[in-house]
């Protein structure tokens, strides 16, 4: 089924000058960028996006690493978008993340794993609206 997804290069990713390498990732595995901006969240803005985990113990530092500076944050577009984003991605913690992943690659720490990804079709529905509308949806 063909699926939209949110990904995001997080502050870490952007200010290491790795833009460039995952939007490469993603397009050399079949993702079609349907839309692409640079954005700098404000503290309400990132609580806001991470509302879900407003009540785990990391979510004040997590909203202030998504803030030190910007993000870019895309939609992708390709057969089971959602899985298969989040197989390129690796898991969350780079210690845990395959060979070959975006975090085992790039990432520092849990916190700073370089790629936010939607987790699930629910997700995506609420964070792709969250910074796009239909038009910049290509
Ligand atoms: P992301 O996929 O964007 O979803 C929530 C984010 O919270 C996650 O990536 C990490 O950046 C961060 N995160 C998740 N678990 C932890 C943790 N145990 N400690 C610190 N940050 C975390």
């Amino acid at each position: 089924m063909m699926e939209q997804t949110l990904s995001i290069i997080k502050p870490d990713g952007v200010k290491k000058g790795l833009s460039g390498k995952i939007i490469s990732i993603f397009e050399e595995n079949g993702f079609e960028i349907k839309a692409l901006k640079k954005v700098h969240l404000t503290k309400k803005q990132a609580e806001g996006f991470y509302c879900i985990h407003k009540e785990r113990p990391f979510f004040n530092s997590l909203v202030a690493f998504m803030t030190e500076g910007p993000i870019m944050p895309m939609v992708l577009s390709c057969e089971n978008a959602i899985l298969k984003n989040r197989d390129i991605m690796g898991a969350t913690n780079p210690k845990d993340a395959k060979d070959g992943t975006i975090r085992k690659m790039f990432a520092e720490s849990i916190e700073r794993n370089v790629v936010h990804g939607s987790d699930s079709l629910e997700s995506a529905k609420f964070e792709i609206p969250y910074f796009f509308n239909v038009f910049e949806i290509l």
